[in-house]
């Protein structure tokens, strides 16, 4: 048994700045809007957590459910002795995964991606006392830009769950794809989990939940911002609005500002001025046909082979290659 190892291509020396830069952007831009990557410091990826949670938030229980019935096939379907997982949070559904691909005994590296390092070093901390006989590679990094560094060789399946897909602008994600299509080797395979379109009320309500926490969520990035730019938000004075946009067939989250105010970002020496009722975006959320997709991995030069939903076909689960 060997301890985790851990790549970090993102400290802060290098997000900082990035920081700094999508946030100037964002805020002298009309409308406003903030970059999502930055939603996820401790408290966040937390409150996402909670997210997974909620009665509302169908996803994660729908992507559980088509994981548990298909791990087996996945595990053979894909031959996969290391198994990479982009955006992987807690990994908590991932483990069906990894018992379907341990039972077979073929599996022998786990590689989780996050840029989040806390939550990444617990969950593999945690996963490594559940698979002793997995060799564990963390990578803090961004998957927009670090996906030339992850570790290479055996046969892998890079697996990317939640929907995140979804939280990608059309452009970002057609680069994403073609990244990916970049990163993979013969016999490599991609396992994506999206969100599929549906009844717009249940979408809404998976993003406005009645407890709050998806608002909570949100109003997160405004601390973000204040911790490490030093500026002045208040988040009680911003309400947390999401619609969904039927001709892009998209989530959008937004922060409304209830009143006329003027922010202070010390770091940028900027003030940003909001009149009441002003919105700016925060994240959006795509949701997929089964068309629409293959379409896109297409482009990308990716062939779906295989295509899972859950039973109420809310959610889906797909395989590709290389072309
Ligand atoms: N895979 C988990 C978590 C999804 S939430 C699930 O299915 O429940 C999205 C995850 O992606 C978070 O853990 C967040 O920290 C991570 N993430 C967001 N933007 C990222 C980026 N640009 N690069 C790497 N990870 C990112
Ligand atoms: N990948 C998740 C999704 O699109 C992220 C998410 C869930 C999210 N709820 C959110 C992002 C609320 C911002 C705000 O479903």
């Amino acid at each position: 048994m060997t301890e985790p190892q851990f790549d970090i291509h993102l400290d802060e020396n290098e997000w900082a700045p990035q920081l700094r830069n999508d946030v100037l952007t964002g805020l002298t831009s009309a409308p406003k809007t903030l970059p999502p990557k930055w939603f996820y410091d401790d408290r966040g990826s937390d409150l996402f957590d909670q997210i997974t949670r909620l009665p509302e938030y169908y996803p994660t229980e729908a992507e559980r459910q088509i994981l548990l019935a298909r791990a087996v096939e996945i595990a053979e379907a894909t031959g996969a002795d290391t198994l990479i997982e982009l955006g992987s949070g807690t990994s908590d559904k991932t483990r069906a995964l990894l018992d379907a691909f341990t039972a077979t005994g073929q599996l022998k590296r786990f590689v989780p991606f996050d840029v989040s390092e806390q939550t990444l070093i617990d969950a593999a901390k945690y996963i490594d006392d559940e698979y002793p006989d997995l060799s564990i590679h963390g990578v803090v990094g961004d998957f927009e830009r670090h996906l030339a560094e992850l570790p290479k060789g055996g046969r892998r399946v890079v697996v990317f769950l939640g929907g995140t897909i979804g939280n990608f602008a059309p452009k970002q994600r057609a680069d994403f794809l073609a990244q990916i299509v970049a990163t993979l080797e013969a016999g490599d395979s991609f396992l994506l989990g999206s969100d599929l379109v549906k009844d717009h009320d249940r979408l809404v309500a998976a993003y406005d939940d009645s407890q709050g926490v998806t608002a909570e969520f949100n109003k997160n990035v405004l601390e973000v911002v204040n911790r490490h730019l030093d500026a002045d938000f208040d988040p009680t004075t911003f309400d947390h609005v999401a619609i969904y946009d039927a001709e892009n067939d998209w989530i959008e989250m937004r922060l409304r500002s209830r009143v006329d105010q003027t922010v202070h970002v010390a770091d940028l020496d900027l003030d940003v001025t909001f009149v009441a009722g002003e919105e700016m975006r925060t994240e959006i959320s795509a949701k997929f046909t089964r068309d629409r997709l293959t379409a896109e991995l297409a482009d990308a030069g990716l062939e779906l082979t295989n295509w899972w939903t859950d039973e109420a076909g809310d959610y889906a689960v797909s395989l590709s290659t290389r072309r």
